[in-house]
């Protein structure tokens, strides 16, 4: 690529939409003129590597996959980003992030950008109408947006499904993520 917008760093996690992260997200943004490096939780790590995504994935980024910290004294296999992306994001990583947990490499990359503000984070929440009336949910988003996190949430942008519901033909909101990427980038 010859003059790439930026770097995407793309964090994934253990939703529906994740085995499709590919063709969905990572293929789009490169058509765009991003370059992306993709972090996976320990769930999303283990579904894309049974499917052969994982080394798909690495292939087409140019990017070794992170599910692991580096060892101390190592360099990070990643390059600075200009923005990071949590897409999907389950319940478990959101509430996490809100906490300030960062008990595996994804949530110890997305909690030091949320921590440090040097690059705009967009989370795509991905969950069902039980984790949505989770009592801690909406103190955990309003959390996140005055961290100056960048939100994709509501009816209009994934009206949550029941538990259980097979998401069928629904893809992810591939134009909503990478718009608003382009906007938090470009405001800066
Ligand atoms: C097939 C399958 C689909 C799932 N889809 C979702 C989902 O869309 N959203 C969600 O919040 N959790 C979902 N879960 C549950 C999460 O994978 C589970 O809470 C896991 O602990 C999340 O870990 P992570 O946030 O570290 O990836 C799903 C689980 C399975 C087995």
């Amino acid at each position: 690529m010859s003059d790439p917008r930026g770097v995407i760093g793309l964090i994934a996690s253990g939703a529906g939409g994740t085995e499709t992260i590919r063709t969905d997200l990572v293929e789009p943004a490169l058509e765009r003129g991003w370059q992306v490096a993709i972090t996976l939780t320990p769930t999303a790590a283990t579904w894309l590597a049974h499917t052969g995504e994982r080394a798909r994935l690495e292939m087409l980024t140019g990017f070794i996959v992170r599910d692991e910290p580096r060892l101390p004294g190592q360099r990070s296999p990643h390059p600075p980003m200009d923005c990071y992306v949590v897409a999907p994001a389950t319940a478990n990583t959101v509430a996490k992030l809100a906490l300030g947990i960062a008990d595996n490499q994804a949530l110890t990359t997305a909690h030091e950008a949320i921590g440090s503000r040097a690059v705009p984070v967009v989370v795509f929440p991905r969950v069902s109408t039980a984790h949505a009336g989770h009592p801690a949910w909406q103190t955990h988003l309003a959390t996140l947006r005055a961290a100056g996190v960048h939100l994709l949430w509501g009816e209009d942008v994934w009206p949550p499904d029941d538990p259980g519901v097979e998401p069928g033909t629904r893809r992810l909101p591939t134009a909503l993520i990478l718009d608003l990427v382009e906007r938090v980038t470009t405001a800066r």
